[in-house]
């Protein structure tokens, strides 16, 4: 099998690796089935959060419960823990690591999971840096995308919301880029378009994209919809740039009109209004299945880096 260690940027996998991890995440699955593991008996994971979670520290809690191993953890990490008097990340990071045999850290600083990496002295996992990156995010997303479209070469994926903050997306983007004949639009509002740096590395490693506004229009050429938060924490004080963004696009029942039978509607959770619940009866709405999915490959994360 192939082994793993730290879990920082989506540019670190290979095809070859993804696969494994998802060959791995379909006997997770299995191992759910039936009760759970021991496979990481005595083996603890710490749950570092700066920022707000629900589905990466529970599924990554979950993961780890179910292999048999046990968890320490921070939410409200900034508030809770002795960050609040002054604690470096860094000193934190060299502490818990003490405690644990990985460490799962989400902060609002694009990356310091690298920071943490680099004194940690045991694996750490990016649950999300700011603005920068969510790799295991991405990974659950391409996972959804095998199981839902069938293939992930030859696909039209469009992504549409905050892309300019959404950490979700930028992995994605090099995910998707390792894989022959992807189409991405970026469906976005002005204020929050893609950014220059995803841009170049996709024209550097040839894969087209455009960037459009009718959101209509390119649902009709879709496989996937990959619909997306704008992110109020970024804005700051720009309330007024915020309310612009919000409400620009809306999957809803005339978008789903326009999308092919086989196509699928995702979207990494939470959501506020970009995707209108009348929406989640329709079978094409695999954001609640896509969630479930990142329980199998947290678990196959955990696995490899650690059993
Ligand atoms: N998709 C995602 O990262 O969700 P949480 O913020 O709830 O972890």
């Amino acid at each position: 099998m192939d082994r793993l260690y730290h879990v920082l940027e989506a540019q670190q996998f290979d095809i070859d690796l993804i696969d494994a991890i998802f060959f791995t995440a379909q006997e997770m699955e299995q191992v759910v089935q039936h009760y759970g593991s021991n496979i990481l008996n005595r083996r603890v994971m710490a749950t570092l959060f700066y920022e707000p979670s629900t589905r990466t520290r529970l599924s990554f809690e979950s993961a780890m419960t179910r292999l048999g191993g046990g968890v320490i953890t921070t939410e409200s990490a900034q508030e809770f823990s002795s960050a609040a008097k002054g604690e470096t990340l860094e000193d934190t990071i060299r502490v818990v690591a003490g405690y644990s045999d990985v460490i799962v850290l989400r902060h609002y600083e694009s990356g310091a999971s690298n920071r943490a990496a680099a004194v940690a002295g045991i694996p750490v996992i990016n649950a999300g840096d700011g603005a920068g990156q969510h790799p295991t995010q991405a990974l659950l997303d391409l996972f959804t995308i095998q199981r839902e479209i069938g293939r992930l070469q030859k696909i039209t994926v469009a992504l549409v919301g905050d892309l300019a903050n959404g950490r979700t997306v930028r992995s994605l983007c090099y995910l998707l880029a390792k894989y022959e004949g992807v189409k991405m639009y970026f469906v976005a509002p002005e204020m929050v378009r893609m950014k220059d740096d995803i841009k170049e590395y996709l024209q550097r490693h040839q894969v087209p994209f455009e960037e459009v506004e009718d959101l209509h229009e390119v649902a009709r050429q879709a496989d996937v919809v990959y619909q997306t938060r704008i992110q109020k924490e970024r804005f700051g004080e720009r309330t007024g740039e915020y309310e612009q963004a919000r409400g620009r696009y809306i999957v809803d029942r005339s978008v789903m009109d326009c999308m092919q039978e086989y196509a699928v509607v995702m979207h990494p959770l939470p959501r506020v209004d970009e995707i209108d619940p009348e929406v989640d009866a329709d079978p094409r709405a695999a954001y609640f299945r896509q969630a479930h999915n990142g329980l199998y490959v947290r678990m196959a994360l955990l696995r490899m880096i650690l059993a």
